[in-house]
């Protein structure tokens, strides 16, 4: 995987697919969960599931920083680029199975990891 730091040719692309993915994943189940759900609620369920520390949690927990790319100056750890490559990786299972609902249904998967592990670590 490789950060834009490191080079021209990125993931930011496919990181823009599974970004759009996993947010469309999040916003379903919000509304499965509650066809009542506000607005504002299922908008918030969108932007946290697909961003923040749920996703660098979830790149970190995968090994992202062991296979990421960087430029010298960047940390292969740092929040932005872990959860940059997870986005990537989700947008890239997306143009491999040429469906964003499989995308979604790995970024759950991923999320639910993240999820028990927190879990466990409590
Ligand atoms: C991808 O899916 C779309 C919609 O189902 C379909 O029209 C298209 O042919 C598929 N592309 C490939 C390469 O399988």
């Amino acid at each position: 995987m490789t950060h834009a730091s490191y080079s021209r040719e990125n993931g930011r692309a496919l990181a823009v697919l599974g970004l759009a993915a996993a947010e469309s994943a999040a916003a379903l189940r919000a509304l499965a969960a509650d066809l009542d759900a506000a607005p504002s609620a299922v908008s918030r369920a969108a932007s946290e599931a697909a961003s923040g520390d749920a996703c660098a949690r979830a790149g970190a927990l995968l090994g992202i920083p062991d296979v990421v790319r960087v430029a010298g100056r960047t940390s292969a750890s740092a929040p932005t680029v872990v959860c940059g490559a997870l986005r990537a990786l989700v947008g890239a299972v997306a143009v491999d199975a040429n469906s964003t609902d499989a995308a979604g249904e790995v970024f759950w998967r991923l999320h639910a990891l993240t999820s028990s592990a927190a879990v466990a670590a409590v």
